[in-house]
């Protein structure tokens, strides 16, 4: 299951730029760009994403001679360019000469032009258009000296529930389960006479009478992803053949979106890169930039890219929240701290018109005597002064990590299905719960994919992963037997990957390993607290548990669970097995995991900075370590000890501002840095 690992990413430098978008301007404002690209240091242009009307008029006519000048601006003035293939917003021909190939929505509504990623990804008209012009863009540009890599598509992620996607779902069931038996068991179409007796019969879950069938819900986000994944591996074949031998990838949509299996797909890319928009202003923010990073630093595997980001705000809800430049520069930091090699934006000029005139920029509206773009040349200095960090290490992880936590698409799916214990639990807010515990207690973290080799590390914790496969629940045995320290946390396990429960006491596929035995769950409304021993905290999820090879850690102390187990720990093999069967509110999981970091040797990556509110982290690089400190607190703190800081050139102590980065290289591994609050 797992991949071989890919060549790392190493453009040689800090990749800086962003979507540049130069078909919205006139010739004197792309003079204007050349030039505060350059004073900016900018170094990299995403060009081409929402190109194909410009750059394919007319069906099988092609019009780059734009896009040739562009290029050649851009690389005159020393600028490379990421080049995307712009197959995610068909121009309106398109629609008009293929009607068939428009998404249909899961109620019948088509999806018409107007907006962007109208097409069906499963129609053969869309897909050999697509295949088309990928080609055209590869033999054009393919062995340019100035192209950096290849951005397939934008955001995967469109779903269609029309007769392409019938059909080609269809196939995708038939590879799956071979026969109708096979499927009618796994669906367990035997409920609500649902007994499929000819392929034909079955349909993509289009809107129906009441609650979908979860399995069929389950498998049409499997066919789904895959259906993409083949599509995105067309285009880049159809490039590949063209002599192309630039990286590839696609980028991946953080935090919402969860279409694509991410660890499938980051097999079939040079380098993973995603789009991170923080869905918060206030200070979790923080955590958010570091979460996005790990997820995708695991995917890739090591070295990946940030894509996009938001330079100078943030949607909240109906609303727009201001970014400032410190909080910019620090997120910046944030992420190549965490193996990013690229700060990149959407986009590089805020539109004058269009559906995203209010999205931020590296260019606000008011021009580059701003505030804002100040900020932009103060990042494109520092990252050439940290230049060197980009290199990544020979062998061995960029980012070292003795806590893993288990990351699994389909874990999202299945706890999407209708009508579980309690329809409010989120996946990814759980996931992200567990992930905040361990950086607000200074940890470094990796995600890990199920029945991965897991063994380096001390803890590995599997939030809320409701249904899994018999193959995961042995690796977790295996890893536990191996001396590992497992966290589970509720409604883990509950059911099989059809969708199944497993039977005979909750949670059926890990009861053995977490020696303990579920007869009921009890769900509670959000605002219910569930008091537990020990000043720990639970709620949303409770469940009558016995204690049968586990050791009680921590009891309900009300209700009708009053005293009964609420966190357990069974010993197996070598290792143990931690059963959280409540929804731990933040505080208390961020204490329960510290505390059981620390019982498994794991150090945080500096010792007392997270408690002054500075996030340390450490990035290997190809000749030294490279500590990372971002001030996220609201007091000055004073840094010694900690080596050669890049932004300022020197070793002398440092006082370090709230909001301030510092980046020390560390010769000869890490170096005993302390810090205290300064006077
Ligand atoms: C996405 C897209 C961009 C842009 C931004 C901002 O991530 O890839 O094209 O629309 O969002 O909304």
């Amino acid at each position: 299951m797992t991949h071989a690992p890919r060549t790392p990413f190493a453009p040689g430098r800090f990749l800086f730029g962003g979507d540049y978008n130069p078909e919205q301007w006139s010739r004197a404002v792309r003079e204007e760009d050349i030039a505060l690209m350059r004073r900016a240091k900018v170094n990299t242009a995403t060009i081409g994403v929402f190109s194909w009307a410009l750059l394919e008029p007319r069906e099988g006519e092609y019009d780059a001679a734009w896009l040739d000048e562009v290029i050649d601006d851009l690389a005159a003035a020393g600028i490379g360019f990421l080049l995307a293939t712009p197959t995610a917003s068909p121009p309106p021909w398109f629609t008009i000469a293929h009607p068939d190939a428009l998404p249909i929505r899961a109620d019948g509504t088509p999806v018409l032009h107007g907006s962007r990623d109208t097409y069906a990804i499963s129609a053969p008209a869309y897909r050999s258009a697509a295949r088309r012009i990928a080609r055209f863009l590869g033999e054009r540009y393919g062995r340019h000296p100035a192209l950096r890599g290849w951005h397939i598509h934008n955001e995967y992620g469109t779903v269609d529930y029309g007769p392409h996607a019938e059909r080609a779902f269809r196939d995708w069931l038939r590879r799956r389960y071979g026969d109708l038996d096979a499927l009618n068991a796994a669906w367990s179409t035997a409920f609500w006479s649902q007994r499929y007796g000819a392929w034909q019969e079955i349909l993509p879950p289009r809107q129906t009478q009441y609650l979908h069938n979860p399995a069929q819900l389950v498998d049409f986000k499997r066919f789904n992803s895959d259906e993409m994944l083949a599509a995105y591996v067309e285009q880049r074949d159809a490039i590949r053949a063209t002599g192309s031998s630039a990286p590839m990838t696609t980028n991946f949509m953080l935090p919402t979106w969860n279409h694509l299996e991410q660890w499938s797909w980051s097999a079939q890319q040079d380098v993973v890169s995603i789009d991170h928009y923080l869905d918060t202003a206030g200070p979790d923010g923080e955590a958010h930039v570091a979460y996005g990073s790990d997820l995708t630093r695991s995917w890739s595997g090591g070295p990946w890219l940030l894509m996009e980001q938001n330079a100078t705000g943030m949607r909240i809800g109906d609303r727009l929240a201001t970014k400032q430049p410190d909080r910019m520069i620090r997120n910046s930091l944030g992420y190549i701290a965490r193996g990013s090699q690229s700060s990149l934006f959407f986009q590089w000029r805020a539109s004058a018109g269009g559906s995203e005139s209010w999205h931020g920029a590296l260019v606000p509206h008011a021009g580059s005597d701003s505030r804002a773009f100040e900020g932009v040349v103060a990042l494109g200095e520092m990252l050439e002064r940290i230049a060197e960090v980009a290199e990544p290490p020979a062998d061995g992880p960029i980012v070292e990590a003795s806590i893993g936590i288990v990351w699994d698409a389909e874990g999202w799916w299945s706890l999407e299905t209708p009508h579980l214990p309690n329809d409010a639990i989120s996946y990814p807010d759980e996931v992200r719960a567990a992930h905040r515990a361990c950086w607000r207690d200074g940890h470094a973290v990796d995600f890990v994919r199920p029945l991965a080799d897991a063994s380096r590390y001390r803890l590995l914790v599997v939030p809320t992963l409701y249904a899994l496969s018999e193959e995961t629940a042995r690796w977790l045995e295996t890893y536990v037997e191996a001396g590992g320290l497992l966290v589970v946390t509720f409604a883990t396990g509950l059911a099989d990957e059809r969708q199944r429960i497993a039977l005979g006491g909750y949670p059926g596929m890990l009861r053995e390993l977490l020696g303990v035995r579920g007869e009921q769950i009890l769900p509670e409304p959000d605002d219910v607290a569930l008091p537990l021993t020990g000043g720990l905290q639970g709620g949303t999820w409770s469940e009558l548990l016995h204690a049968e090879s586990a050791q009680v850690l921590h009891r309900y102390t009300s209700g009708p669970l009053d005293g009964l187990p609420a966190i357990t720990r069974a010993r197996r093999g070598a290792g143990s097995a931690v059963y959280v069967s409540t929804k731990l509110a933040q505080a208390s999981l961020d204490e329960l995991l510290g505390d059981l970091a620390r019982e498994a040797g794991v150090l945080p990556v500096l010792e007392g900075a997270a408690a002054l509110g500075v996030e340390a982290v450490r990035r290997r690089g190809a000749h030294a370590d490279y500590l990372f400190l971002l001030h996220h607190g609201d007091r000055p703190v004073h840094v010694d000890g900690a080596g050669i800081e890049l932004l300022t050139g020197s070793s002398d102590a440092l006082r370090l501002e709230p909001g301030g980065v510092a980046v020390f290289r560390q010769l000869g591994g890490s170096l005993p840095a302390t810090l205290r609050l300064a006077h």
